[in-house]
């Protein structure tokens, strides 16, 4: 079974505390908290206001995608706001080696994320240091995109690199994520599932979160 992190970012912000509640009372492993600043991706998503809110309400773990330049500059910030997994681009940390560091020692768990045109091989010599990876399967900064077909080989690559490394490194899967691919995307080798609009613009999210969580 896949880790399911519903993405919080397709939620119903006019309501955010009654999507955060259904999320508390699924089947969900995780939240997902995408933080965009318009200059790393063309959009700007929510900052630190929402996600103290968002944080006072979740009771599972808050996994957090930073969309950002220069993330590091927010890396104590975050840890106050209660993030578990911290997770960074490589195409925006020139120092990714000592960015993943300073994250583990600030007691969160690091993650970094890859752009659709980004290889695999841009994390092999960080594969051990790091608790998650994600694989971007759309381009990042909107909700709502087309899967891109070339994830799957993307995630045989890494599930590859993973086991040759002995890394534990969780592989995690974003953008374009539905019940009808997710079954395909766990035999890959994903081994936690974002999905944002499957989710929240179905009429029943919980049953959506419950057939993710028992896609096999
Ligand atoms: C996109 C974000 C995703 C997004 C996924 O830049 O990183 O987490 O919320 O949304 P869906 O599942 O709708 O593609
Ligand atoms: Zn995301």
């Amino acid at each position: 079974m896949a880790l399911i992190s519903p993405s919080v970012l397709a939620a119903d912000f006019l309501h955010l505390a009654k999507d955060i509640e259904l999320v508390n009372q699924s089947q969900a492993d995780w939240f997902h908290l995408d933080i965009m600043d318009g200059v790393f991706v063309p959009n700007i998503s929510y900052g630190m206001p929402v996600m103290k809110s968002i944080q006072s309400l979740a009771q599972k773990p808050l996994d957090v995608h930073l969309m950002i330049i220069e993330p590091e500059r927010y890396f104590e910030e975050f840890q106050k706001l209660g993030a578990e997994y911290l997770t960074i681009h490589a195409e925006a940390s020139t120092h990714l080696h000592r960015s993943i560091q300073v994250i583990k020692s600030l007691g969160m768990k690091a993650g970094v994320a890859l752009n659709p045109h980004t290889p695999i091989s841009a994390v092999e010599e960080v594969i051990q240091d790091i608790e998650l990876l994600l694989i971007m399967s759309v381009n990042p900064g909107f909700g709502g995109q087309k899967f891109i077909e070339n994830t799957y080989s993307k995630i045989e690559k890494a599930k590859d690199l993973i086991i040759q490394k002995n890394a534990s490194t969780l592989i995690e899967i974003d953008g374009g994520v539905n019940v009808e691919n997710a079954s395909k995307l766990i035999a890959c080798g994903a081994d936690a599932l974002v999905a944002g609009s499957a989710v929240f613009a179905n009429e029943n999210p919980t049953q959506v979160i419950s057939d993710l969580k028992n896609a096999h």
